[in-house]
């Protein structure tokens, strides 16, 4: 392998361009070529393509969102597109590809390697956390803080004012940040898609604490009773309860990533790399249990990764 590529797709998470910044020193320490991908698919596709260098990965490991840019591209669903990727791929010489991102991402790396033979691993970016085959993506922690420090902001008025709150945060269709950040802030409830939520049970909480108390409700926006939005109008309707909603939205995948996820993704771009020279295709690069771990690419959407049992009972002790 001479030349490889790196790109980030999917929904953008902090810490990816500290991966990027590994792949390319870890790459070059190599004695490898290493390019960046602009725009994800949609740059595959269209050929955009850059030299990547010390000097273009200088001053970026702190930053949020990803310096190569990121997509979602619906053209690379078919199979024509994917093959006008591979013909760029190609021309340009590329002979091993790191692709970061979620689950969107390893489906179309999964296709590159199967119908075309493309050397390719993926690396877990994603804020949701939910990918089975590694303990936790790039960009997990640094969401969480995210939100823990804005919910600890929404907890100082709530309190002032006694008011009932519904805050809901991101995960998709996973509750990993619901449950984490729940825990983190002391939620008198937390809605996340793996549960049905009780609403009768939540409606006993709030009683708990005082009509005119402060109470936070976090919700998984993929609860299956659609959102904050919808959970506050329920609880209006069913008991009259007034509430505000807050949707924390696009501000958790932004930002400076902690220190966890900096390290996080260095070691994961190192280990990429090297995964490629080794001679692994069509597996993710996780980590688990300290360890550098190898996953089929297919088993990360094929395996639901759990939320671990011990933060829904935690969330339920604690109230
Ligand atoms: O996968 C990351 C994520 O932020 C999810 O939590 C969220 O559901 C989704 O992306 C939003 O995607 P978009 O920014 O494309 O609307």
């Amino acid at each position: 392998m001479k030349r490889l590529a790196v790109f980030t797709s999917g929904g953008d998470a902090p810490g990816m361009n500290a991966h990027i910044r590994a792949v390319e020193r870890t790459g070059h320490k190599r004695g490898l070529e290493v390019i960046g991908i602009i725009g994800g698919y949609a740059g595959m596709l269209a050929g955009q393509f850059e030299v990547l260098d010390r000097i273009r990965t200088a001053n970026i490991l702190d930053r949020g969102g990803t310096v190569l840019k990121t997509s979602r591209c619906p053209e690379f669903h078919e199979r024509e597109g994917r093959d006008k990727a591979v013909a760029q791929l190609r021309a340009h010489g590329i002979d091993g590809v790191i692709a970061c991102g979620g689950d969107g991402t390893f489906h179309g790396a999964h296709f590159l390697h199967e119908e075309h033979g493309i050397r390719i691993v993926g690396t877990p970016g994603t804020i949701d956390n939910d990918l089975s085959g590694t303990d936790f993506t790039i960009g997990y922690d640094s969401a969480i803080n995210t939100a823990r420090e804005a919910i600890d902001k929404i907890r100082d008025t709530a309190d002032s004012h006694g008011r009932l709150f519904f805050v809901e945060v991101m995960g998709r269709h996973a509750g990993f940040i619901a449950m984490d950040v729940g825990v983190a802030c002391g939620a008198e409830y937390v809605a996340v898609p793996e549960t049905m939520t009780d609403v009768d049970l939540l409606y006993q909480r709030i009683l708990a604490q005082g009509r005119d108390a402060r109470t936070i409700v976090i919700v998984g926006e993929g609860d299956e009773l659609g959102g904050a939005m919808e959970l506050g109008r329920l609880m209006k309707e069913r008991y009259g309860l007034d509430s505000k909603v807050s949707i924390l939205g696009h501000m958790q995948r932004g930002g400076s990533p902690t220190v966890r996820d900096r390290v996080l993704a260095a070691r994961l771009g190192a280990a990429a790399v090297d995964a490629l020279l080794s001679g692994k295709t069509d597996v993710m690069v996780g980590e688990q249990h300290g360890e550098i771990t190898y996953v089929p690419l297919e088993q990360t959407w094929t395996s639901r990764k759990a939320v671990p049992p011990y933060l829904l009972e935690l969330s339920n002790i604690l109230v």
